[in-house]
């Protein structure tokens, strides 16, 4: 039982993003008039079965509130999202919908009830969503157990007995145990020790190669990205600025920004790369975002044009660029 029927054609895409932003009305005092952050701000993408999307750009860049757009917690302003060729604004299909994108998150131990023990955890979504018999989902829960590495005895334990590994493995088996076709996973290792990290992401791909789910994983940690990923999508103040292929982008980075981002992640910087490209000044506030390309007053490469026109993202080497000087 996966979760909505899709009698689509294997290869079609499970997620589709058409352009979608999502923007926030927040109030800057008492007499001054609301302003607008434009968090997300027309972002399109395509993402097939066991396939991985990374998201990765700076703090504040609309990472998470992508996530939320797609996992339908919060709708776009504008834009659409269709779920296996269904429209995420659709109210009917909703339920269904939710079932099939499941979201993990940087915090184990706060997507987790702490009054639960791991197997009534495991359980409910298969008690809310399914007609299953309680020893089917007793089944269930335990195969799945195993397979996020947890032991038998582990499972009439609450939460707080775990380690910060060990509960985002219950948090990884509880996103997929309705079978979801799509994991959006914002930040899942970067509140673990190193040498947990490289476990999860273990097992993120090894459930990917048994469901062929398809993932949205979203880090601003480029080495942990260039493990995971097949397809990046860099952002920077809630627009992308390169898209494409991973070992395209890696290998030879186009975009100014992208460029800067690898080269500050030494795992990622070929010995034979000239010096480190570093941007210069602070993220700019979200709330005034420059004119032009956003990034201009940041960028090393930056002509006058830049402060002027805003690039569109075009086709370049295989990839998706949103710089006019290159
Ligand atoms: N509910 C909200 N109301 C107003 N502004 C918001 C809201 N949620 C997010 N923002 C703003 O939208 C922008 C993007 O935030 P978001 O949390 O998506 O960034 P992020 O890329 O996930 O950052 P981080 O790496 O720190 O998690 C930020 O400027 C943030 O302040
Ligand atoms: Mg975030």
């Amino acid at each position: 039982m996966s979760a909505a029927q899709d009698t689509r054609p294997a290869d079609a895409p499970l997620l589709q993003a058409r352009d979608l932003a999502r923007h926030y009305s927040v109030s800057r005092g008492w007499f001054a008039p609301k302003a607008t952050v434009r968090a997300l701000d027309g972002v399109s993408f395509e993402l097939r079965a066991g396939r991985t999307l990374a998201v990765v750009g700076e703090s504040g860049c609309g990472k998470s509130t992508l996530a939320r757009a797609l996992t339908l917690i919060e709708p776009p302003t504008s834009g659409h999202l269709l779920i296996k060729g269904r429209d995420g604004a659709d109210m009917r299909a909703r339920k269904d919908l939710r079932r099939d994108v499941q979201m993990v998150f940087q915090n184990p131990y706060a997507a987790l009830n702490p009054r639960k023990t791991i197997a009534a955890t495991l359980a409910e979504p298969l008690v809310i969503n399914t007609t299953l018999s309680r020893a089917e989902r007793q089944a269930r829960v335990e195969a799945l157990a195993a397979k996020v590495g947890l032991r038998q005895e582990h499972l009439q334990r609450y939460p707080h007995m775990f380690s910060g590994g060990q509960r985002q493995r219950i948090a990884i088996a509880r996103a997929m145990v309705l079978q979801p076709g799509i994991v959006v996973a914002d930040e899942p290792t970067s509140a673990l020790d190193l040498s947990i990290q490289a476990q999860i992401l273990n097992l993120f791909m090894d459930l990917q190669e048994e469901f062929g789910t398809g993932y949205v994983f979203i880090s601003h940690n480029l080495a942990v990205v260039e493990h995971v990923a097949d397809e990046v999508m860099v952002m920077y103040l809630g627009r992308v600025v390169e898209q494409g292929d991973k070992r395209r982008v890696f290998a030879q980075p186009l975009h100014p920004y992208t460029q800067a981002l690898i080269s500050a992640t030494p795992a990622l910087r070929p010995a034979d790369r000239r010096e480190r490209i570093r941007i210069h000044g602070e993220l700019p506030s979200p709330l005034k975002p420059p004119g032009g390309c956003a990034f201009h007053q940041r960028c090393p490469m930056a002509i006058a044009r830049c402060a002027e026109v805003r690039p569109a993202l075009r086709e370049m080497e295989g990839r998706m660029v949103a710089c006019d000087v290159i």
